[in-house]
């Protein structure tokens, strides 16, 4: 029997949580405006830790982004103005560490071992063996069976804070495993480690105030491909895998840029605190299914997949779940780690050398393969960008058979080292594009001699090749590449752009007249996208010069498109596999993508360094093609993300004609160019607020729900776009910034008349 101590459903377990902090519903109802400074910033610390508990740690917010930054902005002024009581369990001390010149060693309560491995049923019930040899006679233990999280490890020590809660005091990554470096500035910042545990939330919970957490630390797969991207974008070589730049994120000097990565803790020990003397470091609870169980009630995250096993046929039910499970999941798994749940028979069957005996690692499979480097091959990207591309003698690897793997760059090959005819050895994520890891050399693999030329000339149009200062990418700056115009087709078709479906890699090449699969590696700077799995593509590269697009195209750019007089029944029905019915759908399909919002449009233009949420901000904050159009760089840099060097590819892809007069063709074919109006008819929608001062009667939770509900934004700080300052009493800095730039100062009074409670309640 496979008992169920956190079911498979992530979001039912969070629900059934509560919170680490005092219960707040008194605060939902209590009117705020607390005259004591103390007890106001008490309140307001509850219920920003309250939030962050739903947002981050149960996924089930309840505030919006506004409110819980208003709240955030409150603490923070009220703290600026009485620094004696800034405590470090503040919600504000989240990103407060100043960046660090190192990290301080610190010695481990107990060491952090590690885990010995198996790898399939025989070893894994031999392991079985082993443990049962080591109880009575008879006695079968009962299993935890956990996800084996792919990231590092680090130790959590919490200790009583003055209230009677504890408080997070250090957290300290395992090191060699027994001295570790203290990374709590770090560790700080990720959201679903709880600050402070209220007094209720241990006594739900069955903790004292002084304990330690032990859990794993990772970089969700989005946050890794971002992380990448934004990498590539500053030239940097890529993190090879999610552990890695886990592990390279919390050795961050800087808190700031931490914060900004979204690293995630699962907790999956609990142990005696360093007020415990000898014992410090042991097991808390009896067993570890109460430890999983009361860590998840003191408002950890505690990761939903993990059941108790009575027998082994029980573990390699789980082993197979968690298998399927793990393209599906948001994060790394490399396999499933097994502990003896009794605490008691865990202290019977003790260690070996550096791993228990009471709990195994089970690892899947390794997705890496032993390969040869047979060629390397240039393609061209959307915008103009050369990827090498290495050609492959065909491994299976976790059951896909890869051909191909990116190089990234120049900067990569020269960092691997790598020849023609190497043999290395090759990695392939969840749905990451499969790379090449390293050189692989000994006596029966010799290495290749051939070395890694980058063209000086464009493998598709010939163009002589561009590399702009300061940059490690090598450009085609021909705006006509055929390889370019089809991957600028393929990225404006694409899922999450303009979502025309039928419109994939090769019907794109159809369209543009040329014969399919001729760029090297079917998305320089998207590759790996759903249309062309890049190890499955077709081993036909393009190679030498083409000459512009070939006789028979339909279309020569986006707009094209969009022209009846190009793209029509008859015209399609002159290609290859082409009936009416394909045809018919693309046309709706085209048809249908004139309704794509604003920000699907630019982000379809393929502006370098513009993606979804850059074109988003673009968007929101100019309402408009053409404000973005007329906006200088002063104006871009002003919006939330955008930073000089985004702005300046904004402002020089507009300034090109030829961009012009492609933006201009999309207009006049009804293509939206204006931002859709979220909460359409409410009063106060598109326009942004500011709040200064202490208005007369509204609290600023108040005052932003009420804007917020007439479909207003409020944000921190006033710029040349603020339509509003809302300004009470001793108002400062804010109301200053206002008058100079020109925005409207109204009072409480008249945004009251602006944003009736009416709209409100709508
Ligand atoms: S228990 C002595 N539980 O795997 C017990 N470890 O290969 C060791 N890991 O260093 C830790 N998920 O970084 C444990 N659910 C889990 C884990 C887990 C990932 C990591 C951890 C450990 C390594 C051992």
């Amino acid at each position: 029997m496979v008992s169920i101590i956190l079911a498979m459903d992530e979001k039912s377990i969070r629900k059934e949580s509560s919170s680490p902090c005092r219960p707040v519903e008194h605060l939902l109802d209590a009117q705020p405006g607390t005259d004591s400074v103390p007890a106001r910033i008490e309140e307001l610390r509850e219920q920003l830790c309250h939030h962050e508990y739903l947002y981050y740690v149960l996924d089930a917010p309840e505030w919006s982004d506004a409110r819980y930054d208003a709240a955030m902005n409150e603490l923070r002024a009220l703290e600026a103005a009485h620094p004696e009581l800034v405590t470090p369990d503040s919600p504000t001390q989240r990103v407060g560490g100043k960046p660090r010149e190192g990290f301080v060693k610190v010695a481990h309560s107990r060491p952090m071992l590690s885990l010995d491995n198996v790898y399939n049923e025989e070893e894994l019930r031999a392991w079985a063996e082993r443990v049962a040899g080591g109880l009575a006679a008879g006695e079968s233990p009962r299993y935890v069976c956990e996800l084996k999280l792919d990231g590092l490890s680090v130790a959590l020590q919490y200790q009583a804070s003055a209230r009677g809660a504890a408080s997070l005091k250090t957290g300290v990554t395992r090191g060699d495993g027994t001295v570790g470096e203290d990374v709590t500035g770090n560790v700080r910042t990720i959201r679903s480690v709880p600050l402070q545990v209220s007094v209720r939330a241990l006594q739900r919970a069955g903790l004292p105030s002084c304990f330690e957490v032990r859990g794993e630390v990772v970089l969700p797969r989005k946050a890794f491909e971002q992380m990448n991207r934004e990498r590539e974008a500053q030239g940097l070589a890529p993190a090879a895998n999610p552990r890695n730049a886990a592990a390279g994120t919390l050795r961050t000097l800087e808190p700031n840029i931490v914060a900004q990565r979204r690293l995630e803790l699962f907790a999956y020990f609990l142990l005696r605190g360093e007020d415990a003397g000898e014992a410090a470091g042991e097991p808390l609870l009896e067993t570890q299914s109460a430890a999983l169980a009361a860590l998840r009630e003191a408002g950890f995250l505690v990761n939903a997949y993990a059941r108790t096993a009575e027998s082994i046929a029980d573990v390699l039910q789980f082993v197979a779940e968690a298998e399927g499970l793990r393209d599906g999941l948001p994060y790394e798994i490399d396999g499933v780690v097994i502990k003896v749940d009794a605490v008691a028979q865990q202290r019977r069957l003790g260690f070996t050398g550096k791993a228990p005996r009471w709990a195994i690692a089970y690892k899947f499979p390794a997705r890496a393969g032993l390969t040869q480097l047979l060629e390397v091959k240039f393609s061209v990207g959307r915008t103009g960008k050369i990827t090498p591309v290495a050609v492959l003698s065909p491994v299976s690897i976790g059951g896909t058979t890869v051909t191909r793997a990116t190089l990234h760059n120049s900067d990569e090959v020269r960092r691997l080292g790598v020849r023609i005819g190497d043999f290395v050895s090759v990695e392939r994520g969840g749905d990451v594009i499969p790379k090449i890891t390293e050189v692989v050399s000994d006596a029966t693999h010799p290495r290749g001699d051939q070395e890694i030329v980058f063209p000086a000339v464009c493998p598709r149009c010939g163009e002589a090749l561009v590399r702009t200062e300061g940059e490690v990418d090598l450009r085609c700056v021909n705006a006509s590449c055929p390889a370019r115009l089809e991957e600028e087709l393929r990225h404006f078709a694409s899922r999450g752009v303009m979502n025309i479906e039928g419109l994939g890699e090769a019907m794109v090449a159809q369209l543009l007249g040329h014969s399919a699969g001729e760029n090297a590696a079917t998305g320089g700077e998207d590759a790996g996208s759903q249309d062309a799995p890049f190890g499955e593509m077709d081993a036909e590269g393009g190679e030498g010069v083409e000459p512009g697009p070939a006789r028979g195209a339909l279309v020569s750019s986006i707009a094209d498109l969009y022209d009846a007089e190009k793209v029509n029944r008859a015209s399609l029905l002159t290609l290859d596999r082409v009936g009416e019915k394909t045809a018919d759908a693309l046309l709706e399909q085209i048809a249908r993508s004139k309704q794509q919002p604003l920000q699907r449009v630019l982000l379809g233009l393929g502006i370098r360094h513009v993606g979804e949420r850059t074109a988003l901000a673009l968007a929101e904050e100019f309402g408009s093609m053409d404000a973005i159009m007329a906006a200088d760089i002063e104006d871009l840099t002003r919006v939330n993300d955008i930073g000089p060097k985004v702005a300046e590819t904004v402002r020089e892809f507009f300034s090109s004609p030829r961009n012009r007069a492609l933006v201009e063709r999309l207009r006049g074919y009804g293509l939206r160019f204006s931002a859709e109006r979220k909460a359409r008819g409410s009063s106060l929608s598109g326009l942004t607020f500011v709040l200064t001062g202490t208005l007369p009667t509204l609290t600023r939770e108040q005052a932003t729900e009420r804007i917020e509900a007439a479909g207003g934004k409020v944000v921190g700080s006033v710029s040349k776009r603020t339509s509003f300052v809302v300004a009470g009493a001793e108002a400062g800095s804010k109301l200053e910034k206002a008058r100079q730039l020109g925005v409207p100062v109204i009072d409480e009074a008249e945004l009251m008349a602006m944003a009736p409670v009416r709209s409100a309640l709508v």
